[in-house]
């Protein structure tokens, strides 16, 4: 007897009517047409038609800043580097005791909304290395329920902060997953370039992915990325490293970011952009017209190169909205790019669930045969609509064990001049054109 079985739903991909067996938390087949009559189950779920999707994956994020908002005071500013110097503040004060709650909350947060696993940059320039003890402890907390991957992030420059390095090899030791950079936060490019170098090597040599913040910032000529790109070809590391944020690429000359993009393709190299925090940090130094400072989303998609969205802020030093909801990301990138073809914004929703998931070299993630039985059904007929309607998490299923459920959204309509009351939901009509992929 099957563990799960779920029937009459529609799929990312488009395909409609399909129906998935679960045994022992896999997938054990996915197939059209299946019922509720075609296996005996011990559950049974029918989708109505909804979308099934792989859980969401959000490859960037600062769990040991979220939820901190206000502490120990408000970003008056709202600038990058307001936000830098007011967690410098906040580091000494911090706790593991409040790190961890803080955390764990968040993955509450996140399992609601179908996200299932973070990619978390831990800052390891406290030399009591709080924040990562307090993340590895979180990560084996969560692990039944959210894969946590954890960088170690030199937040003040791994060669500018005398003991950079140290602490960063120490937070490896530990445990931590990824080696994380800041090359455009080091006294000098040429520093900058070095640092990812010497990141690279550490990386190559310890087995290590890679995943840096690169050219947070709207100066045209920091060009770490292309750096990050050679030393990736250079030391074998294909597939093995991510560039975050690339937001200087937004100000690039359009002549060297012609050359650059074939480089980072490749090279291999993934970026991950940041839409709710590149378009509220970036182009605070323009008067008007204002850059929106977001990377080049679709050009780095039309060369190959995998682009991931990321959250990267919630309730924090940096960033006081937000809500663990990838589908936000993914809108605000939509937006921003203009990527408002059905094409574009299916590539908009991959970039927050598939294509993450390539980042973070997640085992078992999909919706096939042989995949962990990790899904969300969303109220919405396909992944354009989930987007529209920032689509309520129906259920959310973990080796196909229900982890969590929110209400439809149902709104009773109380209208004069018609009858009685009217139930409304914000789906499109069945069968209409909107919502449905051509
Ligand atoms: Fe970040």
């Amino acid at each position: 007897m099957l563990d799960l079985l779920v029937y009459n739903a529609s799929l990312p991909d488009g395909r409609s009517n399909m129906g998935l067996a679960v045994q022992d938390g896999r997938i054990v087949e996915l197939a059209a047409g299946l019922t509720s009559a075609s296996a005996p189950a011990h559950e049974q779920l029918d989708a109505q038609g909804q979308l099934i999707s792989p859980p969401f994956v959000d490859a960037h994020f600062h769990m040991d800043a979220t939820l901190s908002y206000g502490l120990p005071r408000v970003n008056q500013s709202g600038t990058l580097l307001e936000g830098i110097a007011l967690w410098g503040e906040l580091k000494p004060l911090l706790t593991e005791e409040a790190l961890i709650e803080r955390a764990l909350a968040y993955c509450d947060w996140a399992v609601a909304k179908g996200l299932l696993a973070v990619r978390s940059h831990v800052d390891v320039c406290d030399p009591r290395l709080l924040a990562v003890q307090a993340l590895l402890e979180v990560k084996r907390r969560v692990a039944p329920y959210l894969d946590l991957q954890l960088v170690a992030f030199p937040q003040d420059g791994v060669l500018r902060d005398p003991q950079g390095l140290d602490k960063l090899q120490r937070a490896l030791r530990m445990g931590v997953d990824v080696v994380g950079g800041i090359p455009h936060f080091e006294r000098t490019m040429a520093e900058g370039a070095r640092s990812v170098s010497l990141l690279c090597e550490l990386a190559a040599n310890e087995g290590k992915l890679v995943d840096m913040h690169c050219d947070e910032s709207d100066d045209p000529l920091s060009r770490h990325i292309e750096t990050l790109a050679f030393e990736a070809q250079r030391l074998g590391l294909q597939g093995r490293v991510t560039g975050s944020h690339c937001t200087s690429m937004h100000s690039m000359d359009n002549y060297y970011v012609s050359k650059l993009l074939p480089l980072i393709a490749q090279a291999g190299v993934s970026v991950v952009s940041n839409p709710l925090i590149n378009i509220t940090l970036q182009g605070r130094h323009d008067t008007y017209p204002k850059r929106r400072g977001m990377t080049r989303v679709p050009e780095l998609l039309a060369q190959g190169v995998t682009v991931a969205f990321g959250h990267d802020c919630v309730m924090d030093p940096w960033y006081s909205l937000g809500s663990a909801d990838m589908l936000e990301v993914a809108s605000m990138g939509l937006h921003v790019a203009q990527m408002t073809s059905q094409a574009a914004m299916r590539q908009c929703f991959d970039a927050v669930t598939s294509s993450p998931a390539k980042i973070l070299h997640l085992d078992g993630y999909g919706l096939e045969k042989g995949c962990h039985a990790d899904f969300v059904l969303l109220q919405a007929r396909d992944c354009v609509e989930a987007l529209r309607l920032r689509a309520t998490r129906l259920k959310v299923y973990r080796r196909g064990r229900l982890l969590a459920e929110t209400p439809a959204a149902t709104a009773t309509l109380h209208l004069s001049g018609r009858a009685g009351h009217t139930a409304w939901q914000p789906q499109s009509p069945p069968g209409s054109a909107l919502g449905i992929n051509p």
